[in-house]
């Protein structure tokens, strides 16, 4: 009786598993166990054996269980060591680097033209990009059935409202809002119902710009332009300018510089042509004056619209306007 209870504890001890471990369980301190039967068996014994058979079996059942237990509460501790192990967090590692964001091209550019304007006594101004028919069309020139209307795909919404083509609205705001005399510009983005291309996108931005006084001149403008070029490319650029028609400037100009990208050779950005449209601009056509409420009798002005999603990819030699909005980070964390 002494063997069973030494190879039932050496069983315990020696359980590779808590499988193994229950099998011994079961098989000895079970219902149909070694110990269980033993019990049972007692009253077959003559009444002498019985307290020492009775004494043993307690014993027995005691060193199993705790044997048992002792084995059992082993494995739980090796498990929970074993998840521990693999949840291990190692807190002294220096955590990765910060990386900075930066400001978008089209953003840096728009901030430099603006600190530029404002020390010439330029008033920065915003405007709606959902825009009415009166601020983007009527209100410069531009009546329902004005050919121009075509020239600039518009994306039309309910209620006559529609998303502005050119920040050229925001100068009607400026004329009412403060009237003359006027030195403001107008950045931001405006929408072209277009197909994308290299050169083309349904979202760009502009530079609106427009001074109003007593006298302005085409040299006033001149002066104006090639002050605000030579700012942003801190280089000689070669220009021309061409006669170019807006509905509200008269007389209107076309003012191109020579492609940066490919030198004037022809490339996807300037259409083979050497040269970008860069600055439409023009002496403020009378009648939108009026249409305003400004006297043209007693002021005039100068008006430029800047490109300066176009802007962005001269300065930088971005060869395809789609990078802009991309969102790619490989571009953007390059400026
Ligand atoms: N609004 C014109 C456009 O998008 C650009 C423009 C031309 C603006 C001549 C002007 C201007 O202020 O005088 O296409």
């Amino acid at each position: 009786m002494q063997d069973l209870l030494d190879s039932a504890l050496a069983r315990i001890h020696a359980a590779a598993t808590t499988e193994d471990l229950e099998a011994v369980r079961v098989e000895v301190l079970g219902r149909k166990g070694v110990l269980t039967q033993l019990s049972k068996d007692m009253g077959k014994l003559a009444p002498e054996e019985r307290a020492s058979r009775g004494k043993f079996i307690n014993t027995a059942k005691q060193a199993i269980e705790t044997a048992y237990e002792g084995r059992r509460s082993e494995f739980e501790r090796a498990a929970l060591a074993q998840r521990l192990d693999a949840e291990w967090v190692d807190l002294t590692v220096p955590a990765p680097g910060v990386r900075p964001g930066s400001l978008h091209p089209i953003t840096q550019i728009q901030w430099e033209i603006e600190d530029l304007f404002r020390s010439m006594g330029f008033s920065v101004l915003d405007g709606p990009e959902v825009e009415t028919e009166f601020h983007n069309f009527d209100a410069l020139n531009i009546p329902p059935d004005h050919p121009a209307r075509d020239m600039q795909d518009t994306f039309w919404l309910e209620g006559g409202y529609l998303l502005r083509t050119h920040t050229s609205s925001v100068q009607v705001r400026g004329m009412e809002k403060l009237g003359p005399p006027l030195r403001m510009i107008a950045p931001g983005r405006v929408f072209r119902n277009e197909s994308v291309d290299a050169s083309h996108e349904h979202t760009f931005y502009q530079l609106e710009g427009m001074m109003i006084d007593r006298n302005v001149s085409v040299g006033n403008l001149i002066y104006f332009m090639k002050t605000l070029l030579t700012a942003i490319f801190k280089r000689d650029v070669t220009v021309r300018l061409r006669p170019g028609f807006f509905p509200f400037v008269e007389p209107g100009f076309e003012l191109d510089i020579r492609c940066l990208i490919c030198g004037g050779a022809g490339c996807p950005v300037c259409k083979q042509s050497g040269w970008v449209e860069l600055l439409p601009c023009g002496l403020v056509n009378p009648h939108v004056l009026r249409l305003s409420g400004i006297d043209p009798a007693e002021w005039n002005g100068f008006a430029f619209g800047l490109g300066l999603t176009r802007l962005v990819m001269m300065r930088y030699a971005i060869d395809d306007i789609r990078w802009l909005q991309s969102g790619d980070l490989r571009f953007l964390r390059q400026f």
